[in-house]
């Protein structure tokens, strides 16, 4: 079992709740807008954990649409699948590594909070770009520090923050912070260099980014 399953497996209702709170749904939504997704398109999520963003995909894909969520921790998914009401209709949850996907051909991708979970982001990337037919949309949101001055002292909790909640110690430097925000700037840097006609927001102050892009 990896650190990111017994902790996620630990933790898993209490991260339903905080998945669902108000105010996440906005930044779910607009994460699901940056994948320009059309009615009918296959829609595959990397670390769908308990489903949340499901509502705000299958409001784009419709009900012909489809949506599979990979995860790798079956408590996560078994959260995910209690919930079709939620999640509005049927969604193919897969229990896989999203390293290696077992999916091909989608219209898009999506990983929220994610990426700085994963030892080597880039690759992980570049496997998701794999999976999108071309002229598809990948969308990574995360946490990171805010470059706003007035967010200094929130920037100090945000080790806190990290440290509590990133799976593993093994973000192996006195400041976790750091070793998350460089995992997150590779994943970025790697789908930058993967696609073309990107878009960056930043979202709750600065501490959350959303990085989308279109693979050739
Ligand atoms: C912080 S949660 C994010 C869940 C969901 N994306 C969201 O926005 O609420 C991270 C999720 O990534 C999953 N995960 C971690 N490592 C993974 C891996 N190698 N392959 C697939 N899923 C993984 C965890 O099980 C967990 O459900």
């Amino acid at each position: 079992m990896t650190d990111a399953q017994s902790f996620y497996g630990r933790w898993a209702r209490v991260y339903d709740w905080l998945a669902s709170v108000p105010g996440v749904a906005s930044w779910r939504d607009r994460t699901a807008a940056a994948l320009a997704l059309d009615p009918g398109d296959t829609v595959v999520e990397m670390g769908c954990g308990t489903g949340a963003n499901v509502p705000a995909l299958r409001e784009r894909v419709g009900p012909a649409g489809r949506i599979v969520g990979v995860d790798v921790t079956r408590e996560m998914l078994d959260r995910a699948r209690d919930r079709p009401a939620r999640t509005g209709g049927s969604v193919h949850y897969v229990q896989a590594d999203a390293s290696r996907p077992p999916v091909r051909g989608a219209d898009a991708v999506l990983a929220t909070f994610v990426a700085g979970i994963f030892e080597d982001p880039a690759a992980a990337v570049d496997a998701w770009c794999d999976c999108v037919a071309s002229g598809g949309r990948v969308a990574l949101l995360n946490f990171q520090r805010s470059q706003s001055a007035l967010a200094a002292p929130l920037n100090l909790a945000f080790e806190g923050f990290v440290r509590l909640s990133a799976p593993g110690t093994r973000l192996s430097t006195r400041s976790h912070a750091s070793a998350f925000e460089r995992r997150v700037r590779a994943a970025r840097e790697r789908l930058t260099a993967r696609t073309v006609d990107r878009r960056y927001e930043t979202m709750a102050g600065g501490f959350v980014g959303l990085l989308s892009g279109t693979v050739t």
